[in-house]
């Protein structure tokens, strides 16, 4: 069996997720039918939505149930851009190394929709400029539409104080959305709660919220949006109006189920968890270090604390640069070593450029090549952190050998 170490990517579903997905698929009804059958489905729907909701701090109506992440963020950027525009406001605000279904609504909305964006940008670490931040807050805050931002980074797992940039933007009656996809199951979110702690109110400060089902344990393809109730969003998707007429289309029992037995279970078990995880996590990252003294962690160090004590990097996450190794090499060795890890967000596997979360952070794009990200879930043991440290040295000797060859042949072509 190889050693799985991309939970970040996607994490295997749950056995009891699996169980309830297929006890509800068997189940006939359609949720908005008004007969038994379409009533028991409704049943089970709506006991999802609350179970979901609970994990989530906000009420079952605040929860809008899509189809993953990617078109949570989109129905909340867009939906929100389009509220505000219809009173002037064009601006967003949008940090730099954001994951790429915000990048890429933002962009969307600036070429065919009359948005403005404003990078904010990060420190080295990846956290984000809160001067930066506070400067543009001031200037014209009844032109801004919304603030968006990654509250834990996907990529080198930076964990942003998350409750200090909602209250700056609430104090400037600015609408905030939270990509929550890879900080919930790590980090405790409370919606309602942080709404009141940061003087959130109506359509200013914490506004919306998006996660995703695959990344603690559910099913792909399901995800949500907790829309508070004073907000007003404009839908992405029109039709049959269920979901507050948010989101329209027959709604997925099944998924909701499958979603709704992962949350639950990630929440019980996150205090455990965690503790567990970031053992595994500064092991990792201590023999990584030993193995390839040149490699330079990126994010916060282990051990580093915020005000509260608080861990500041995902304790899921590590990742490293390489320098003079390209992170496709790497990876490539490594998984024929039958280690799966990653160069960076699964969503741009595939395309080799170097990654803009590294290049936000100041790091040059040579370096921003040789980038490998190692992420934990519940099934990492601490056998799969002896294999890959096992495998690293080999893999690292090799790849630093090509990476030597492309660039004595690349100097020798000039
Ligand atoms: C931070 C972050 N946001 C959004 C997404 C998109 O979520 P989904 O895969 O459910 O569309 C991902 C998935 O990689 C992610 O890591």
């Amino acid at each position: 069996m190889p050693v799985y170490l991309d939970h970040a990517a996607t994490t295997p579903v749950l056995p009891e997720a699996i169980e309830a997905y297929t006890r509800a698929l068997a189940t006939v009804g359609n949720p908005s039918s008004i007969h038994t059958a379409g009533q028991t489905a409704k049943r089970l729907l709506e006991d999802a939505r609350e179970q979901i909701a609970a994990t989530l701090g906000c009420q079952g109506i605040e929860l809008v149930l899509t189809s993953g992440g990617t078109e949570a963020i989109n129905l909340a950027i867009k939906g929100l851009f389009w509220v505000r525009r219809s009173v002037g406001a064009t601006r967003i605000l949008v940090p730099e190394g954001e994951h790429h279904a915000t990048v890429d609504t933002v962009e969307w909305l600036a070429a065919y929709e009359d948005a403005t964006i404003e990078w904010l940008p990060l420190d080295e670490q990846g956290f984000l400029r809160i001067d930066a931040l506070e400067a543009a807050l001031a200037a014209d805050p009844a032109g801004i539409a919304l603030l968006t931002f990654l509250w834990a980074n996907n990529e080198v797992g930076t964990i942003q104080p998350a409750e200090k940039i909602v209250a700056l933007a609430a104090s400037a009656g600015v609408p905030v959305h939270i990509d929550a996809v890879s900080a919930y199951g790590h980090l405790p979110v409370d919606f309602a709660s942080m709404r009141s702690r940061t003087g959130s109110k109506g359509q200013s400060g914490l506004v919306a919220l998006s996660v995703s089902a695959h990344k603690i344990g559910g099913p792909i393809g399901a995800g949500g949006l907790v829309l508070s109730r004073d907000a007003t969003i404009v839908p992405l998707i029109h039709g049959g109006g269920q979901q507050r007429q948010v989101r329209s289309g027959t709604q997925d029992v099944a998924a909701a189920s499958a979603f709704a037995v992962a949350a639950r279970s990630a929440e019980s078990s996150r205090g455990v968890e965690s503790v567990r995880l970031a053992a595994l996590r500064d092991r990792l990252i201590a023999g990584v270090r030993e193995a390839v003294p040149s490699a330079v962690l990126s994010g916060p160090d282990c051990g580093v604390l915020d005000e509260s004590g608080t861990d500041v990097r995902l304790v899921s996450n590590v990742h490293f640069v390489f320098p003079g190794c390209e992170g496709d090499s790497l990876l490539f060795l490594l998984d024929a070593a039958g280690v799966e890890v990653s160069t960076g967000s699964a969503c741009q596997a595939g395309i080799p450029e170097p990654s803009h979360v590294l290049r936000a952070m100041g790091r040059d794009e040579d370096d921003a090549r040789g980038a490998l990200r190692i992420t934990l879930g519940r099934t990492s043991t601490d056998a799969d952190v002896d294999a890959f440290l096992v495998a690293l040295p080999v893999a690292h000797a090799q790849a630093s050998r090509a990476g030597m060859a492309t660039r004595e042949s690349s100097l020798g072509s000039r």
